[in-house]
């Protein structure tokens, strides 16, 4: 399962890409406008500092300003991918990017039809909205289990991004299902860095090596 990350904080993309641990990122509107900075400088660095995909989002609403959008984005870097709504516009445009050689990344995606749909047209990612169904009441993770199961059902090559993660679980959940990407708020990446054992078991070693070392007074390793 790959790991993006779900910001357009610069600092946490840099701290999270030396671990090793992102494989890509995606952003929306929302984000950058959580960033101070010229949002289009901020989309740049970006595809800078991450070697993986990095969605960025059309903000038109029609087929044409999203083509438009779209191949200026895609000017931004080799890795962009371009985010377009889930909407019929959006899906002729997926279908006329897919042509001109840009990959797309279909969002907001609540229905396992949607996905279905976006993938005929021609997306490289679909990206169901999790955290939002279960905030209205409705088991977002059973949304990734019907997606996953129809793709493979058809060998559809789109790829399953389960995105507004809310909790570590719901990454857990989402690798068992064979999810193909999760992305991810920073502060749930960190926190699945963190277990209280492992501090206490950390704790414990230092604790011993110290009563090694005055035993020991010219030991080094
Ligand atoms: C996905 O690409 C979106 O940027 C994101 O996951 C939305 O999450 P939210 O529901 O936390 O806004």
């Amino acid at each position: 399962m790959k790991i993006f990350l779900d910001t357009a904080n610069l600092e946490a993309i840099k701290k999270y890409n030396d671990m090793g641990l992102v494989d890509g990122v995606t952003t929306n509107p929302t984000l950058l406008s959580k960033e101070k900075g010229n949002p289009a400088e901020i989309m740049r660095q970006i595809t800078k500092i991450v070697k993986g995909p990095v969605s960025l989002e059309v903000v038109g609403t029609s087929t044409e300003e999203m083509l438009d959008e779209a191949h200026r984005l895609k000017k931004y870097g080799q890795n962009v991918v371009v985010k377009i709504p889930m909407t019929a516009d959006g899906l002729k445009a997926v279908k006329k990017l897919k042509q001109d050689g840009i990959e797309t990344n279909v969002t907001l995606i609540f229905s396992a039809n949607q996905a279905t749909l976006a993938a005929k047209a021609g997306a490289s990612y679909v990206s169901p909205f999790i955290g939002r169904l279960d905030d209205a009441g409705q088991d977002g993770m059973s949304l990734i289990r019907e997606i996953v199961q129809i793709f493979r059902n058809y060998q559809f090559s789109a790829k399953v991004l389960v995105a507004s993660v809310r909790h570590p679980l719901h990454v857990v959940d989402a690798g068992k299902i064979g999810a193909d990407v999760v992305t991810l708020p920073p502060d749930i990446l960190g926190k699945m860095i963190l277990h209280p054992l492992t501090d206490k078991g950390l704790t414990a070693f230092l604790n011993d090596w110290e009563k090694v070392k005055k035993e020991n007074p010219n030991l080094s390793i």
